[in-house]
């Protein structure tokens, strides 16, 4: 993201992380988001070579999911709705 964008940006990015992940499991794929990267954008930078006014937020595995490994049968689980959104009227 360029590093002068503010809040609202960050919801555009992350809504636009979601819909490629919905769009690679339309297409047969599997994604794991990973903001760990963003932790270390100088390692990142100096592997891509991206500008330096750009803020690195997530990295994205994208690839064929192996359903044979345990691990990718870990389902976390899920709140209830009301948990997590608060209704006004
Ligand atoms: C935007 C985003 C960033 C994430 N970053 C990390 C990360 O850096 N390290 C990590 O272990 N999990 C991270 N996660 C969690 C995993 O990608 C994944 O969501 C988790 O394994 C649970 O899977 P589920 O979301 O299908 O329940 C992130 C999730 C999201 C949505």
């Amino acid at each position: 993201m360029d590093n002068f964008l503010q809040k609202g940006s960050y919801m555009d990015c992350g809504m636009f992380i979601q819909s490629i992940m919905l769009s690679a499991v339309e297409h047969g794929l599997a994604t794991c988001p990973q903001a760990a990267l963003g932790e270390y954008p100088d390692i990142v930078r100096e592997e891509l070579s991206y500008a330096e006014d750009k803020l690195l937020l997530c990295g994205m595995a994208l690839g064929y999911e192996d359903k044979s490994e345990i691990v990718n049968s870990y389902r976390t689980p899920r709140k209830e709705l009301d948990n997590m959104v608060r209704y006004f009227s």
